[in-house]
């Protein structure tokens, strides 16, 4: 199991444990009528992770790597294949239900897109007191109003402003906080915020990461902050995971990370970024992804591979202290 010094001082509030995670690729009409078994891909490999209460995670990594499926086995809104997943020193991994529904007062998503993720037929009022009323049943009229005012409040928007508004008469920037509000609404202690920021014009964007910041101490809120911009990861999160494939390939505190990568993978990411160019540049090839079931994921992109990356895949491995690597050669790379 993965620690880190985080993890160690302080509480854990969702623990993964060797998570999997398969998709069926649709038959063709042929296989069906040959009744040919569906070939599935295996979209989360093996995941252990650890986030504590009041820390940021950052999910990290390239476009299909596997966010979004590792937010939805978290939210229990897709059922893993196999592994744990433990929140609040509970074991979620196959509640239903009743039990179900609790767990998601515990825990909110924030969707990526502010423009379709509201409903356009509500009024923002409406918008944020719906989880109350599915979550707070006895909650009295007086109560849902200061809750509503309260959670708009916390996000920096006045509740006489925009309360009887829609959504198509908000900015992009305060239907992202209309959504932070419906999510902090129930008190989660979690927030799954997945790419909350990547449909917002860059001057909003830190206003955004600033609210999740405020959240965080304010409200004692833990964050996974699904992301592919490791520009502003560094300047909300704690520690983060990068992963390629559905596997975690490093692994460590945000700053130790990105200013210390080992993975020519994270290398590659970070000096493609222009404000991390005194980066020495590190490429990447440009070949089909390896398909094969042994040896590392990432050999056929990877410009240091040995013989030992065809043979072998390799394990997540302790560095440095918090800093964990999925690679044979990265001490010479
Ligand atoms: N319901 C599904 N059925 C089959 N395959 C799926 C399904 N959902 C996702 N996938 C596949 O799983 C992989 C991971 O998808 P996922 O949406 O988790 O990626 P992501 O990292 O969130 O990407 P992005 O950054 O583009 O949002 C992709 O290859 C995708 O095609
Ligand atoms: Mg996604």
């Amino acid at each position: 199991m993965i620690t880190n010094i985080q993890s160690e001082l302080k509480d854990t509030l969702l623990e993964i444990i060797d998570l999997n995670k398969y998709f069926s690729i649709r038959s063709n009409i042929i296989d069906i009528l040959r009744f040919k078994t569906p070939k599935k891909i295996k979209v989360i490999d093996n995941i252990n992770l650890k986030l504590c209460k009041g820390e940021i995670l950052v999910v990290a990594g390239e476009s299909g790597s596997g966010k979004t499926t590792l937010a939805k086995l978290i939210m229990r809104s897709i059922q893993s294949d196999s592994g744990k997943i433990i929140f609040d020193d509970r074991d979620i991994t196959n509640i239903k239900g009743k039990e179900l529904l609790k767990l998601r007062s515990g825990i909110q998503m924030i969707f990526q897109d502010p423009y379709s993720s509201l409903d356009p037929r509500m009024k923002i009022f409406d918008i944020i007191k719906e989880p109350l009323e599915v979550h707070k049943k006895k909650i009295s009229k007086k109560e849902l109003i200061d809750c509503v005012n309260f959670a708009l409040k916390k996000v920096n928007l006045d509740p006489d402003e925009v309360s009887s508004k829609y959504p198509h008469m908000l900015s992009g920037g305060q239907r992202q906080r209309v959504s932070f509000a419906r999510a902090l609404v129930i008190k989660p202690t979690l927030i799954i915020a997945d790419e909350p920021v990547s449909m917002l014009d860059v001057s909003i964007r830190f206003q955004i990461l600033d609210l999740m910041k405020k959240l965080k101490d304010e409200e004692n809120v833990s964050f996974l902050y699904i992301t592919h911009d490791l520009s502003t990861s560094q300047y909300v999160g704690d520690n983060i995971i990068i992963i390629y494939r559905g596997q975690i390939i490093e692994q460590g505190n945000i700053h130790e990370v990105l200013s210390h990568p080992l993975h020519p993978y994270t290398k590659a990411l970070i000096s493609a970024i222009p404000q991390f160019n005194d980066f020495q540049e590190i490429k990447i090839k440009n070949e089909i992804e390896s398909s094969s079931n042994c040896g590392c994921k990432f050999l056929n992109k990877c410009l240091y591979s040995s013989e030992e990356c065809k043979n072998s895949e390799p394990t997540l491995i302790e560095a440095n202290r918090s800093h964990f690597i999925r690679c044979y050669n990265y001490e010479s790379i």
